[in-house]
Formats: C-alpha cells, structure tokens, sequence
C-alpha cells in the first residue's frame, strides 16, 4: 500500500466559504473524505495535512522524508512565492504533483507562474476538486511504474 501526503496551504481551510465562484461549495473535508474512498480503489494510504504557516508545511515535507511515497500539494497562494517549499520539495525528492482547484493561468498575472511546479512531477489546474482526484491517480501510477 502506499502512503501519499496530501498537503494544502494558506486559506484552504475556508473552502466551501471561500469565493464559492472561483473555488467551489466543496469543503476541505469534503475534497478529503472524496480523496479517501479513491485512495481505497488506489491501494493508497493518505495523510492530510493543512497550515496557513509556509514553515509548518515546510516541516511536514521534511518529516514526509523516508515516511510517504509521494506528496499531493496545493501550496495555495505560496505556489507563487515560496522558494523555500520549493527547496523543501526538492530536498527530499519524494515524487509530488501540485493540483488546483482553478486554473490559475487564465486569472490574475501573479498566479501565472508557480515556483513549486518546477520540482513536481507536474501540475493540474482548473478542475476544482477533480484537480485533486486527477493529481491523485497521476501520482500513484508514476510510483507504481
Ligand atoms: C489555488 C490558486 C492560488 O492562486 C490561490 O492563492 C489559492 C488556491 C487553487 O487551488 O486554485 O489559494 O491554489
């Protein structure tokens, strides 16, 4: 069985509440709980996640090292900053696909680059809670080959 990190960033938390336009009704619990009945069907063990603190993530990846096969990542807004969970990726190596809910290349500029995709296997957006589903199967086939 393999064990997949699902980690979520700043302001995922309030999903569900959250500009319902652009994310979605669906709540965090409702993505997870959707995450878990496919995770069964994978042969996929998840442990979730959630900080609005770019180092608690940090220290999440870190401990992941030796512990999780793979890691699900929606960074949220740190996608677009943060080089230090970038290096935090890189550093432990353990194969990642980033998901979001929109698509950020069709918004704001600022969301059209992601710091984080470059150390991920790759990423998927636009899909709403689908994006995570996708990520999901995405990440357990690429450990699996
Ligand atoms: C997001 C997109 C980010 O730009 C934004 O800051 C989020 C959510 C998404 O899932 O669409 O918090 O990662």
């Amino acid at each position: 069985m393999l064990s997949i990190l699902v980690l979520n960033g700043p302001n995922l938390n309030m999903l569900g509440v959250r500009e319902p336009g652009v994310y979605g009704v669906s709540t965090l619990a409702d993505i997870e709980s959707k995450l878990v009945e496919l995770g069964k069907e994978l042969d996929a063990e998840l442990h979730f996640f959630q900080s609005n603190h770019e180092g608690a993530l940090l220290d999440e990846i870190h401990a992941a090292y030796g512990k999780h096969d793979g890691i699900l990542i929606n960074p949220g807004a740190l996608t677009h900053t943060s080089y230090a969970l970038r290096d935090g990726l890189s550093a432990v190596g353990i194969p990642a696909v980033e998901v979001h809910l929109s698509n950020i290349h069709k918004r704001e500029a600022f969301r059209h680059t992601s710091v984080t995709a470059a150390v991920t296997l790759g990423q998927i957006a636009g899909f709403g809670p689908v994006s995570y589903e996708l990520g999901l199967q995405a990440l357990c086939r690429h450990i699996r080959n």
